[in-house]
This record gives C-alpha cells, sequence and structure tokens, in this order.
C-alpha cells in the first residue's frame, strides 16, 4: 500500500498522537456533551488542537473504536484489491474482517473500511463530518460507524458492512434480473426514513449528496444513509437557510441550491425525487449515453409526471409490466412534488414516508406467468451474447434471484401476453444503452457562479464553514 504524505493544512494538527487539548476546548465540549450533540462547526471553530481520543469521548452516545493503521491493514489484507468494495470522492473502501482477538469489546465481525485518498478533492473536513454525524447518530435506516483511525494524515473509517453494497449497482446492473416494484418501494422508504429522521433531529441535519451510490443496503434490502461527508447542520433559530459552497452530485442537487448556495432540508427533498425517479424508470440521472433529450433525467420525466397516461413510458421496462398501476401513480404523483421547482411545495420527508407506505400497501401487481419466447429465427444463443458480461458480483451470487417475486404479485396474466413482447423489446434496448456514470462529480468543477451565493440581505441566514 502506497501511503503519502501531503503538506496538508486543512488538517486538525491535534490527530498527532502527540498533543493535547487545549483546556478551553475541554471544557466547551463537556459541557456540549452534557447537553446535546456536538455539531461540525462545534469542532471546526476550534481549528486546532483535537485528538482523536477527545473527539471519540466528546461526541455524545457514541461507542467508536479508534483504530490504527496498522490494525486496520491486518484485517483488510493490507488493503488487497480483492478486498475491493467500491469508491467515491473520498477514496476507495475496503472489506475487513475482525475476528474475536482484534478487541477485547469488539465483537468478531465484518466491516468496510473507508480510506481517504491523500491525492484525491476531499480530506479531513469530511472525514470528521462523517465521524461528528455518524458518531452521534443511531438509527435503523443511518449506516452504524463502528470507529475511526486518524494517525498523521491518514483518515480512515470503519462501518458496518452491508452485503448488497449500494442501490446504484443493485438498479443499474445490466446482467441481472430486475429489481422487482415492491423492493424497489422498501428501499425508497427506508432512504425516506433515514432522511426524515435526520430532518427531523432537534438540531436537524441536511444530508446534501443523497443519490443512490450512497443508499447502502443490507441481505434484506434494508437501506441506509452512508456517506456523511458533506452532510451539514441545517439552519438554526430564525434562520431559513444555511450558505454553503455548491458541492454534490451532477443530476441530484436541487436548483435553487445551485443557483444561490442557500441549502436546506427541501434540497434533500430535491434530491430524493431524483433517487425516486430512478426507482421508477430504472434510469440514471444523468446518462451521458441516450440521445440528449433524454441525458438528464428529471428534465425529460418532467413534462411525463402529471400525466398518468404516459406512465407506460416512465416505467422501467424491465418490471416487464409487473407493477401495481395505482402504486406507480401515485410514486409518480410523489416524485413530481419532490422535484417542484419551489421548494416550499416540496412535501416533508416524513409525508413522503407516509405516502410511500400507502404505496407499498397496494397490491394489484399482475401475476407472472412463465412465457417461453422464441429466440430470433436463425440464431442461437452463443457465447458472443455473454461477452462482455461482468464478473461475478462479490457481495451477491451471480443470477441470485434477488427477492421473492412471486410471493408479492397476485394475477391477471391475460392482457400482459401481447405487452411483454413489446416491453421485452424495450427493455432490450434500454440496457444496452445503459452505460457507467462516474459516481461523484462535484461541483467545483463548475464554475464560479455556483461559489457565489447572492446578497446575504436577501434573507436570514446561516453560513456553513
Ligand atoms: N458499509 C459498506 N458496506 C459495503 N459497501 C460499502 C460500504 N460503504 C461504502 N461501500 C461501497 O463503497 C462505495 C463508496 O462509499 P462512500 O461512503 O459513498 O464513499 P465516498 O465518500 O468516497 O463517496 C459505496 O457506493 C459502496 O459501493
Ligand atoms: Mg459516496
Amino acid at each position: 500500500m502506497a501511503l503519502k504524505r501531503l503538506p496538508w493544512d486543512c488538517v486538525i494538527p491535534g490527530c498527532f498522537k502527540a498533543r493535547t487539548a487545549p483546556a478551553q476546548y475541554k471544557r466547551d465540549i463537556s459541557k456540549q456533551t452534557s447537553l446535546q450533540r456536538l455539531s461540525l462547526s462545534d469542532v471546526s471553530n476550534h481549528g486546532s488542537a483535537i485528538s482523536a481520543n477527545d473527539l471519540s469521548s466528546s461526541l455524545v452516545g457514541s461507542n467508536l473504536h479508534i483504530f490504527t493503521l496498522v490494525e486496520l491493514e491486518t484485517i483488510t489484507h493490507n488493503f488487497s484489491k480483492s478486498n475491493y468494495l467500491g469508491e467515491g470522492g473520498f477514496g476507495v473502501v475496503y472489506k475487513g474482517m475482525i475476528d474475536d482477538n482484534l478487541r477485547p469489546k469488539l465483537k468478531a465481525q465484518v466491516v468496510a473500511v473507508k480510506m481517504l485518498d491523500l491525492d484525491g478533492t476531499q480530506g479531513h473536513r469530511e472525514w470528521l463530518a462523517e465521524v461528528i454525524f455518524l458518531g452521534q447518530l443511531r438509527h435503523p435506516h443511518l449506516v452504524n460507524l463502528i470507529g475511526y483511525c486518524c494517525e498523521d494524515v491518514h483518515r480512515l473509517l470503519v462501518y458496518q458492512y452491508m452485503e448488497r453494497g449500494n442501490l446504484e449497482d443493485q438498479l443499474f446492473r445490466r446482467y441481472s434480473s430486475a429489481l422487482p416494484w415492491l423492493t424497489r418501494i422498501k428501499i425508497a422508504i427506508g432512504a425516506a426514513k433515514g432522511l426524515a429522521f435526520l430532518h427531523e433531529e432537534e438540531k436537524p441535519v441536511i444530508y446534501r449528496d443523497f443519490k443512490a451510490s450512497n443508499v447502502l443496503l443490507d441481505s434484506e434490502y434494508n437501506a441506509k444513509l452512508s456517506d456523511f461527508g458533506l452532510a451539514v447542520d441545517g439552519p438554526q433559530g430564525d434562520n431559513t437557510h444555511v450558505t454553503a459552497r455548491v458541492m454534490g452530485t451532477q443530476g441530484y442537487a436541487a436548483p435553487e441550491y445551485i443557483s444561490t448556495g442557500h441549502l436546506t432540508i427541501m434540497s434533500d427533498v430535491y434530491s430524493f425525487g431524483v433517487v425516486l425517479l430512478e426507482l421508477i424508470t430504472g434510469q440514471r440521472a444523468v446518462d451521458k449515453s441516450r440521445p440528449t433529450r433524454e441525458k438528464d433525467l428529471v428534465n425529460w420525466a418532467r413534462p411525463m409526471l402529471k400525466d398518468t397516461h404516459k406512465l407506460d413510458k416512465i416505467v422501467d421496462p424491465r418490471l416487464e409490466g409487473l407493477y401495481s398501476t395505482e402504486g406507480a401513480k401515485k410514486a409518480v404523483l410523489l416524485a413530481h412534488q419532490c422535484l417542484s421547482h419551489n421548494p416550499k411545495c416540496r412535501p416533508s420527508m416524513q409525508t413522503v414516508v407516509k405516502t410511500l407506505e400507502t404505496i407499498m400497501g397496494l397490491d394489484d401487481i399482475p401475476v407472472r406467468s412463465f412465457v417461453y419466447i422464441d429466440p430470433e429465427p436463425g440464431k442461437d444463443v452463443s457465447a458472443d451474447d455473454c461477452e462482455d458480461a461482468p464478473d461475478k458480483d462479490q457481495n451477491e451470487p451471480w443470477n441470485e434471484n434477488r427477492v421473492e417475486e412471486e410471493a408479492e404479485i397476485k394475477n391477471g396474466k391475460g392482457r400482459r401476453r401481447q405487452k411483454r413482447a413489446h416491453k421485452h423489446r424495450r427493455r432490450a434496448r434500454a440496457s444496452r444503452s445503459r452505460s457507467v456514470f462516474s459516481d461523484t462529480a462535484l461541483y467545483s468543477a463548475l464554475g464560479t457562479s455556483l461559489y457565489s451565493p447572492k446578497s446575504k440581505n436577501e434573507s436570514k441566514e446561516n453560513t456553513e464553514e
């Protein structure tokens, strides 16, 4: 493993082992601890001298383990390529195995270890945000942070391992069966509950980077939010928004945030609307391989979202009609509301959860009947057809039957037979046109106007950083 040392002025030097926190800082933190959750700004404002130990003991309700780099090297087999799970703007994530002998109070378990890329665009601030937020916020729909490592310039995070990886891979993987309708709704509910929890905290949290690759799935498709690197505390008191440098991912960020830098919990609701639309359509938020008009999912779909007659054009053809028509109508309408240009017209995440739960209860889903589809005349299935099939996924057996779909499905076989052939063709076209789109595209590349939040006088605001 090549770990490089950087001249790094953004690093809080306290993570160097020898430093100790000044008395004033310790007093503030202990006062804070007894009252409420520690904010990112509480720590950042002190600007210096916070040791890894102080951090762990200061976080309300946290039970974080502080790992050494050597320990994490051991459990990931020296950050071996064969343990690779994924990566984003922060760095690579590796699978690791903690055994009974590593720590007396730490049970044997599989974990995911995220290591800061020292040549990348993110750094200590993002690492600290994850420790501060995930260290203190515990919820069934947030990934569990087990601990961290902060040695010299190295920054690592240790999470519970999520067997099915991220939603983006599950939803857009080309060579396996499509995620069934109710599984998609289950995932949407889980992610929505995670966001609702953040928004309803006494000190609300804006997640800021909600997207399919940041939603992780366990073996039963329970969704959990991970990657709190860009999360910020929401507006306090009478403030209507926080002003934040425009960062996030192309295709998911709310338009008012991009144009003004004003960030509210409604910015998260917009991003949720984009992911909901991805779940409904099976299309990526941005897909450069599609025709120009269709590259941006929201722009393409928006005119059709209010027209229930267009349902067939919007819903993922890979579902082959196996979805509740009523449920799909409600889901499309919900996505439309979340994607409203006016943030005030977007629903709260709690309302989103409730609406999705009613959709989950709708079981007018056609039964899958077995239909033998003739291969094209004279064309046998050959090795060429599978030529570029990906390697077997490390999280999931190849060709695994993802969900007991039949259990979800009720009846109504007839009309679907004709439609299936048509939809099969659409599906084939759709999957041919898909291509991988990079995970994180920071708006920082998009020019200075995005960094110039408009007049501070326009309305009350908090300022991040
Ligand atoms: N706890 C985990 N279990 C399984 N895979 C994970 C876990 N955490 C991250 N990953 C994989 O690594 C990818 C990048 O993780 P993420 O936390 O989003 O990193 P970044 O901050 O660099 O964007 C995820 O999309 C997922 O595929
Ligand atoms: Mg990420």
